[in-house]
């Protein structure tokens, strides 16, 4: 399986508290450390440690920041496809509280400079089995990937995180939206709380197969005009959630089958990257969760 990923690599810089502060709240951290992060990154390595001969396209600065995450990437085996800009890397500053859950603030920085694509880079998007794209890049550099993938037949995954920037229309040229509840909700222009299976009529809706990840709960599958499925989360002792759903994507990516029934495939696929997480959310940090496609299958085994 071959998959190139577009996206952000940002330097986690995660402070462990007792609880997420309130706006003029001063906390004491517990401590703190700084990871490898950007939900491009992350996804990019969970592909890749998941098996899939993995490319990642992406803007770095020229600092020490985007040496240590293109050694990171690199140390991963996936095959690094950066440019070197004039803006600092990426960093995200992240709170974890004691029950794992988490607050994230970017700065995006060189990640807000990938505003095009090279030949080479439109190239790789044509020869790949699927493309994998999130929102911490330029809309429009997103929209030309999936438009280049569409024309070739490379399957366009969608991770529609952060919420807020993409013009729903859009969808139509998606061939798996993932997103959780509340992009979900966004994404479909309903109200927070909304079940998921509204969300998923209206999200399919626009003729893409759609993920809905529920966390503790699990996921939700469902493709135009077919019956949705949940698939059960595994119970585990959560530590840090981090990066979590990008895991899922990755794993997913990695293991979609175009060449089979595309029902089975997405459920097959959910189901890994559902155990994917579950490894995931019990190891701190975002880059150092992710688990390797071994991994998987042992806990796979074990269940
Ligand atoms: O999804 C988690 C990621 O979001 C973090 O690694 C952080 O960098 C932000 O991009």
């Amino acid at each position: 399986m071959s998959v190139v990923v577009i996206g952000s690599a940002n330097l986690d810089l995660v402070y462990e508290v007792e609880r997420i502060p309130a706006p003029g709240e001063t906390v004491l951290s517990r401590g703190s450390a700084s990871f490898p992060g950007g939900k491009g990154n992350n996804q990019a390595i969970a592909a890749a440690r998941a098996g899939a001969d993995t490319k990642f396209i992406v803007a770095l600065g020229r600092d020490a920041a985007g040496d240590r995450l293109a050694g990171q990437a690199r140390n991963a085996e996936i095959t690094l496809l950066d440019r070197r800009v004039d803006a600092p890397t990426g960093t995200a500053v992240i709170f974890v509280d004691r029950k794992g859950e988490n607050s994230i603030v970017v700065n995006s920085g060189a990640n807000a400079e990938l505003v095009d694509l090279t030949d080479d880079e439109l190239a790789e998007i044509r020869a790949a089995d699927v493309l994998v794209l999130q929102l911490e890049t330029p809309l429009p550099t997103v929209t030309a990937a999936m438009h280049a993938a569409r024309a070739a037949d490379t399957v366009v995954v969608l991770n529609a995180a952060p919420s807020g920037s993409f013009p729903v229309e859009l969808l139509s040229q998606v061939d798996v939206l993932i997103v959780n509840e509340h992009e979900a909700a966004e994404l479909a222009g309903e109200p927070a709380g909304t079940g998921e299976r509204s969300l998923m009529s209206v999200l399919t809706a626009h003729g893409c197969d759609v993920v809905i990840t529920l966390g503790s709960e699990g996921a939700f599958v469902g493709g135009h005009g077919t019956v949705p499925v949940k698939v059960p989360a595994f119970p585990v002792d959560v530590k840090d959630t981090t990066g979590a759903g990008d895991v899922f994507v990755g794993a997913f990516a990695a293991t979609l089958d175009r060449n089979t029934d595309m029902e089975r495939s997405l459920v097959e696929a959910t189901e890994f990257a559902t155990a994917a997480s579950a490894l995931a959310v019990q190891r701190r940090g975002a880059g150092p969760s992710i688990p390797t496609g071994t991994e998987v299958h042992k806990f796979l085994a074990s269940q």
